[in-house]
């Protein structure tokens, strides 16, 4: 299996915000984690990336373990993630943005920098044309020199996913990106996912607008007060009474 969680837990003092879930992701598939406000979503996400370490269980990529690693390592192993809210730097352009997420992946050293080699300038380049690359993958190469904070918020949001491809990831974590997004950035956004699939990148996905979910998703795993309630084809997960249960006995949508 490719991404594989198992018996995963994460506590907050007394609240179990993950209660033992285990759950696989196949290589090149856009996999939806779903569930009420407070399931559980985000923090699984902060496991996997490292940013919290777990309180009990494991993940592991390609066999490979993650739990453990600090943040960076598992960058070097291939995930890469957006956040719930926006985390863009304020002062720069979109093009630097990206540019700058690709800074770890510098190979002309200090050294280089200082001297400014040739191999930086190519190493410049090459970053850059990248990066232009990633911003007409998303349909924003036209404000490459904006300031980011400048673009609508739903261009903002495409900014933040660049800046996660920016590293060459196996697979991308993606917080409700189509939040505070209107219906036609949404179906925008719909197609930019499967582009990004169809390049070879994995895709795992929080989303609260179920139509997007159930639009793109071959797999969903649903959430409910920290625990595993269901997983499946979309069809099947979107009319399992579990499922519509837990989200009826909230007063949400599915
Ligand atoms: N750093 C933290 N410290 C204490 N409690 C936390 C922390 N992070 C999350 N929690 C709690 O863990 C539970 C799960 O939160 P989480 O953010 O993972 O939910 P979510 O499914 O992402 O919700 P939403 O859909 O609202 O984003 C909640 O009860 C939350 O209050
Ligand atoms: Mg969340």
């Amino acid at each position: 299996m490719f991404l594989e969680i198992e018996h995963l837990t994460m506590r907050f003092g007394g609240v179990v915000a993950v209660n033992d879930v285990s759950m696989s992701i196949q290589r090149g598939e856009i996999h939806g984690l779903i569930g009420p406000n407070g399931s559980g979503k985000t923090t699984i996400f902060n496991v996997v990336s490292g940013y919290y370490k777990a309180t009990g269980g494991k993940v592991s990529l390609e066999g490979k373990p993650v739990t453990g690693l600090a943040a960076h390592q598992i960058t070097a192993l291939g995930f890469a993630r957006t956040f719930q809210n926006l985390r863009l730097f304020t002062s720069m352009t979109v093009l630097d943005n990206v540019r700058v997420a690709m800074g770890q992946h510098a190979r002309a050293g200090v050294w280089g920098e200082i001297l400014n080699t040739r191999a930086v300038q190519r190493e410049e380049k090459h970053f850059t044309d990248r990066a232009l690359e990633l911003l007409r993958l998303l349909n924003i190469a036209e404000y490459a020199h904006e300031r980011a904070t400048n673009l609508p918020y739903g261009h903002q949001r495409r900014v933040e996913i660049a800046r996660a491809l920016a590293t060459d990831p196996k697979i991308v974590l993606l917080d409700e990106p189509a939040a505070g997004l209107n219906e036609v950035e949404t179906t925008q956004l719909r197609e930019t996912l499967l582009k990004i699939r169809d390049s070879g990148i994995t895709i795992f996905l929080v989303e609260h607008d179920m139509k997007l979910v159930m639009g793109v998703c071959e797999q969903i795993t649903v959430l409910d007060y920290g625990k595993k309630i269901a997983e499946g084809p979309s069809a099947q997960v979107s009319r399992d009474p579990v499922v519509i249960e837990a989200y009826l006995g909230k007063e949400e949508d599915l």
